[in-house]
This record gives structure tokens, sequence and C-alpha cells, in this order.
């Protein structure tokens, strides 16, 4: 589609986007690999993602990433969506392929996977029983990707069960959903907690958690990245915990985007931590 050595543009969709760190991570990349091009943010409004999908590739896009409110609706608009972007029910990244048609990816479950891996090479998805807290869209990419990448028993506690067992419908059986009020002796012989719930984040109350019953060797990630460690990763770290906020996510979510879009597979440097610690 492109031009060899055409000058490279990606950018995030969204409504809104203003907050996204998502520049400060693709900008920092195409500068140290010494790429001509730029990561742009594209304020779209819900009547206008259509035409801004289709625009993509006309405008010569290596790509884009979406986000809120535009996850699902972009379905319908592009060529293929790969199987685990389907049972996430969402998609975040988008490819412009060499002809033009456009694919759909989900990143943002095995980027969290992969930062849990990085702060504990001992564990992996099927090292033991996994309790995810929450059920709403972060939960379903976690989810769906702890199941494809190995996890043999996923405990899926939220304070709406339904939601829950929709999770588990799609899926499977790996899944056991369990009542919100039961979270705490579900912990019992886990190898990760995480938590996929909005408690913990900036201005929300905390999530009551207790963790006696938490195995010392457990891994306890939290999706969230504002506060940089939430209430409930503070008490785990303080207990012993190996913990992992969000930001990790972030960052991976968005390497296998910036190797599909411009040929390099990138690193998470000190350099761009510091770059995106300096955001907050
Ligand atoms: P995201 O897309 O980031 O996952 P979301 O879809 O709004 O955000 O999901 C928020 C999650 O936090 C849900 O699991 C929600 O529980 P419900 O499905 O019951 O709404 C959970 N959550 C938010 N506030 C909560 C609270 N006060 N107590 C328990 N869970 C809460």
């Amino acid at each position: 589609m492109n031009p060899p050595h055409a000058f490279g543009i990606a950018g995030l969709i969204g409504w809104p986007v203003a907050q996204s760190r998502s520049p400060v991570i693709h900008n920092h990349w195409l500068a140290q690999h010494g790429i001509a091009g730029r990561y742009v943010l594209f304020p779209v409004p819900p009547e206008k993602l259509e035409a801004a999908i289709r625009g993509i590739a006309t405008l010569g896009l290596r790509g884009c990433n979406v986000t809120t409110p535009h996850k699902q609706a972009v379905f319908p608009l592009l060529d293929r969506v790969d199987d685990l972007a389907r049972r996430i029910g969402a998609v975040n990244t988008v490819v412009v392929e060499k002809d033009g048609t456009l694919t759909g990816f989900n990143n943002d479950g095995n980027g969290f996977i992969q930062s849990l891996r990085d702060a504990d090479p001992k564990w992996s998805p099927g090292r033991g029983p996994v309790l995810v807290l929450g059920a709403g869209g972060a939960s379903r990419a976690v989810v769906a990707s702890l199941a494809a990448q190995g996890a043999t028993e996923i405990r899926l506690a939220n304070r709406t069960l339904d939601k829950a067992r929709e999770i588990a419908a799609v899926v499977g059986h790996v899944v056991k959903v369990v009542p919100w009020e039961e979270r705490a002796d579900a912990v019992d012989g886990v190898a990760l907690l995480a938590n996929a719930t909005s408690l913990g984040s900036a201005g929300k109350s905390a999530l009551e958690m207790p963790l006696d019953r938490l195995p010392k060797s457990a891994l306890v990630g939290d999706l969230i990245y504002i506060p940089p460690e939430t209430p409930l990763l503070a008490a785990a770290r303080e207990r012993g915990n190996i913990t992992v906020n969000g930001l990790g996510l972030l960052l991976n979510q968005a390497r296998p985007a910036f190797e599909a879009w411009f040929g390099v597979m990138p690193e998470i440097t000190p350099a761009l931590k510091q770059a995106i610690a300096a955001t907050f």
C-alpha cells in the first residue's frame, strides 16, 4: 500500500483521546529506531467512526489503535478480526494490510500477561488457579487471553454475576464463576490475583479484598495505573507478594502493534518508562 520508506502514520481513534499515553510510547519508539513517522490522536465521535475507519487506508495510515467507545463498533468495518479479539468482543488494534484491507486484533490481555511474566519469570498462566475480579471489558480481555495461553482454572468474581456468566459462556469451562461475596475464600491456592474492576483507581473507593488466604507466592496484578500503586497492590506488597500495575499492559500491548505498523519489534527500555512516568 505504502511506497517503501514513506512517512509512516498511525494513531488512536477514540472519543475522547486527549488523555492517552500511546503517542508518548509510539513516538518514542519511532525516534529510537530512526523511523520517519508519527503517532497522532484522532478524536472521532461515534457517528463518524465509519467514515474515519474507511479513510485510514486511503490516507495511507499504517493502522490505528481503537479505544472507548469504538472497540466493539469497529467490528463490522473491518475485513477480518482475529479469533482472540472475537472472543474478547473488542478490537484495540487495526492493521492496514499491503492490499489495503483492514485486520483487527486485541493485544490488551496478552500485554497484561507479558507484564506479569516480566515481573515474575517463574509465573505462567498455567502455573496455578487464577482469581480475576471484575467482568467488564478489561476483564474479558484478560480472561480470554489467560485461557488462550493455557490457564487451567480461572475463578471470576463480579458484583453483577450475569456479566461473569457471559464471559464464562464465551471463554469456556476453564472459567468458574464466583459470587462477589465469596471472593475472599476464592484466593485460596491461587498463583495470580488480578483486579480488573475500577475499584482503587483515582477518585474511586478502594477494593475491599481480604488477603489472609492469598499464598505468599502468588502474583498480584492490577489493571489500574493511576494511581501507580492501588491500595490492593500496597497491601499485597507489604505482605511480600510480587505486584504489577496496569502500566505494563499499556506498554506491552503497544509492542506487537508497533511491529505490525512499522516492521520493528520495539523494547520497553528504562528511558521509555521514564518518558511515561514524566506524563503523570
Ligand atoms: P472496563 O472496560 O475498564 O473493564 P467497566 O466495563 O465499566 O470498565 O467494568 C468495571 C468493573 O468494575 C465491573 O466489573 C464492575 O462491576 P459490575 O459489572 O457489577 O458493574 C466493577 N465495579 C465498579 N464499581 C464497583 C463496585 N462499587 N463494587 C464492585 N465492583 C465494581
